[in-house]
């Protein structure tokens, strides 16, 4: 018998005609930044997310920046993050001259462990990034309550959960300030894109600022109240998230079918763990499909095996503690975060897309567990 080796990409986006439309409705309008499309995009998002505010960016590590700007993290201060996430939760406030501190993750959840960041605070600590890591929400109200005690500022890398739901609200609206991404492999996508939704209309204020190079609000294109950036996204692409909007109760249904039929084609074989459960506190949105090799599987041969089968797979998440500029730049190593480290060499992120096929799902569940026999 053959081997079926047509490529399966590990991500693809969920376009249609009408995404084209509103872009299209752009590019004829003349109006391709700073113009009515980007409201229209921040006020579907906000009310879908259940923020009062939201400020759409050129992309997530764009808008974390920001927040980190606006909490005045800064040179002297200490910040505590998730070493099981993608670089920029961390490299948000580096920008700004402050240092992170990893506290390790909590090996079911894959998200900070609230224990963990307790013991890492120190007069020094300044603030807080917790991550949604794969769409699965991070114990926010714990995180909270720490943010509180010790006036810390408190930021979400909700970059990867658009959709879920914490404690029975939507990630967004917990009154947290919260970064969402839409780079093509996410939820949603404009392509590049970011937005950060807040329940502070001065932090709103200043985002909006912030983003369009520091100009004040009522003031001229070259006054400039404070040092800005360019961050802005444009409304071709505000367009193309309107569209995404619209339809993201459709795209986030089609993907949780497909998680479900991979924990079903999966959830029984032997030396892998499929994704946690959501439980009555913390419903996932799909964003990936990662699974958990049993230890001493050798993870480079199933990827290589996966690979000859044309199936896209990738290390998801190497720890950012042992990313080669951490550990040249602050002197990590080795068992600073035990459980991230641990994950980070038995995880796996397999094809995983809104309209992926339950044929090629088949395909990659086969190959996977024939790698693993
Ligand atoms: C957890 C997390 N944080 C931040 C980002 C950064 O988003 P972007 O790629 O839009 O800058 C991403 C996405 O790549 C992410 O997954």
């Amino acid at each position: 018998m053959r081997v079926d080796t047509r490529p399966i990409p590990l991500s693809f986006p969920y376009l249609d005609e009408r995404d084209e439309e509103l872009v299209l409705e752009v590019l004829r309008s003349g109006r391709l930044s700073l113009g009515p499309a980007i409201d229209r995009f921040e006020q579907v998002f906000a009310q879908r997310v259940g923020a009062p505010y939201a400020a759409a960016v050129s992309s997530g590590t764009s808008g974390l920046h920001l927040l980190a700007v606006i909490g005045g993290l800064g040179e002297g201060d200490k910040v505590i993050t998730s070493p099981y996430s993608f670089v920029a939760s961390a490299n948000c406030f580096i920008y700004e001259g402050a240092t992170p501190v990893f506290a390790d993750v909590d090996e079911r959840t894959m998200n900070l462990d609230p224990a963990a960041v307790e013991a890492a605070i120190t007069p020094r600590t300044k603030g807080i990034v917790a991550v949604d890591i794969f769409g699965y929400p991070c114990e926010l109200e714990p995180l909270q309550q720490l943010a509180e005690k010790h006036g810390l500022v408190l930021i979400q890398d909700a970059c990867e959960a658009l959709g879920s739901e914490y404690k029975g609200a939507a990630v967004g609206s917990h009154g947290v300030d919260a970064v969402f991404a839409f780079y093509p492999n996410k939820q949603m996508t404009t392509g590049e894109g970011g937005i950060v939704t807040t329940h502070d209309e001065e932090t709103w204020r200043k985002l909006v600022s912030l983003r369009n190079q520091g100009r004040a609000d009522g003031g001229g294109w070259l006054d400039h109240a404070r040092l800005g950036f360019n961050y802005r996204i444009d409304d071709i692409r505000a367009a193309l998230g309107i569209g995404q909007v619209e339809k993201l109760d459709t795209i986030l249904s089609l993907r949780q079918a497909a998680a479900s039929r991979y924990g079903e084609l999966l959830g029984a074989v032997d030396r892998l763990d499929v994704p946690l459960a959501d439980d009555a506190d913390h419903v996932r949105s799909w964003f990936v499909y990662v699974v958990t090799l049993a230890r001493g599987t050798d993870r480079e041969r199933v990827i290589a095996e996966l690979e000859r089968q044309g199936i896209a797979t990738s290390r998801y998440l190497p720890s950012i503690h042992l990313q080669a500029y951490m550990r040249e730049r602050y002197g990590f190593s080795e068992g600073l975060c035990p459980v991230s480290e641990d994950l980070s060499q038995r995880t796996l992120a397999l094809p995983f897309f809104t309209a992926i096929e339950a044929e090629d799902q088949e395909r990659v569940a086969e190959a996977l567990t024939a790698a693993l026999g």
